[in-house]
């Protein structure tokens, strides 16, 4: 079990595939790209699958979410998912991506057993698309959206950052077309993860700018607060019912007194936190050939280090060294 000095367990693992983007979002990348990880750096499919297999096997871990960058552009995506889906007992995976080239490979991850994906949208206008990601592919997110609703992946959630003139103003609009659609949207508050350092609290629109802005249209109930157990995001039905939206204000109403997350980089480290500003190598474990107990024994370490919460409010919070495209989102 993984369990930490506050007495929180996790059982969900996120595991980032690779570094890299396709796209460039502004509030995460600069143009020309990062310094990204060799191949020789990244762990191989081999070893991926062998630390989830240790972590569902040995450390009580139940689901297992694929992140990236873009985790759809590492080539070995549907084999490791088919791996995963054999262990026993079979954990629930599911994928965070911003769905280009979802449209090719939904109905090949479905059937290697992923149930669900989570896509990255932001806005419904491809010229406001294009200034936000520095790329031109709005089509191909739409397209991607619904070629994994239809492949089953589902519930299909859609993950959204507003940002003061560029789509701050789109909530309403976002979530009128989710509920058409049938996806379940959650509006992300921005978090000082980006490349560039350049997050400032008063710049970000707030859990409470938005509920305020879907007001305006739709008439909004809490959830009960028992179905939310360790989720990020707190969810309001929208008109009565059935359709839900979420917030996930990770700045303003932080939850890190529920967390259930443990996380292994793409190069292989593990980390108890987004916030974290130490990482424990399980890569050069692996490479020198340790056995699973002693892989297990410093995972279990990693985790009992775990602080209380991220430390934004504190007046001496430090922005971790790695931005969020190589942690893992
Ligand atoms: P499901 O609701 O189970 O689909 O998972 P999720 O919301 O954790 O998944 P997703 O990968 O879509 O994450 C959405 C956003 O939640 C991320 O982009 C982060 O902004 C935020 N988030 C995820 N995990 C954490 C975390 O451990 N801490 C904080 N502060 N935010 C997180
Ligand atoms: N703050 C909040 N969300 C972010 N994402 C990327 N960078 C940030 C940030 N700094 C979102 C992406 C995607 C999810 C994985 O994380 O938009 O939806
Ligand atoms: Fe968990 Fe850290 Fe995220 Fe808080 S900030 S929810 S403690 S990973």
């Amino acid at each position: 079990m993984l369990i930490d000095t506050y007495g929180r367990v996790a059982t969900d693992l996120r595991v980032s595939l690779t570094d890299r983007c396709n796209l460039r979002c502004t509030y995460c990348m600069p143009e020309e790209g990062l310094q990204w990880l060799t191949k020789s750096d990244l762990l191989s499919d081999d070893e991926t699958v062998r630390l989830i297999r240790l972590a569902v096997t040995r450390l009580g871990i139940t689901e297992i979410r694929f992140t990236g960058g873009e985790p759809l552009l590492r080539p070995g995506l549907v084999g490791i998912v088919e791996r995963c889906a054999a262990l026993e007992p079979r954990p629930r995976m599911s994928l965070t991506t911003n769905g280009i080239g979802l449209k090719r490979t939904a109905a090949a991850l479905r059937a290697a057993g992923l149930d669900r994906v989570n896509v990255s949208l932001d806005t419904l206008r491809p010229d406001a698309f294009k200034t936000l990601t520095r790329r031109d592919r709005h089509a191909d997110v739409l397209d991607g959206l619904r070629a994994a609703h239809e492949a089953g992946l589902t519930p299909v959630k859609v993950n959204t950052v507003l940002m003061p003139g560029l789509n701050g103003d789109e909530a309403p609009d976002l979530l009128a077309w989710a509920v058409e659609h049938g996806y379940e949207l959650r509006f992300i508050e921005q978090m000082p993860l980006d490349a560039q350092h350049g997050w400032k609290r008063d710049g970000m629109i707030t859990a409470g700018d938005i509920l305020t802005s879907l007001r305006t249209r739709f008439t909004l109930t809490e959830e009960d607060g028992a179905a939310r157990g360790s989720a990020p995001a707190e969810r309001w039905l929208v008109d009565g019912g059935p359709h839900r939206v979420g917030v996930i204000a990770s700045v303003t109403r932080p939850f890190c007194g529920a967390c259930d997350r443990t996380r292994l980089t793409a190069d292989g480290q593990v980390r108890n936190c987004l916030f974290a500003q130490e990482e424990t190598d399980l890569r050069g474990a692996l490479r020198s050939d340790a056995p699973d107990e002693e892989i297990a024994r410093l995972w279990k370490l990693a985790m009992w280090g775990k602080k209380a919460g991220s430390g934004l409010d504190d007046p001496a919070f430090l922005q971790p060294d790695r931005p969020m495209s190589a942690i893992g989102g």
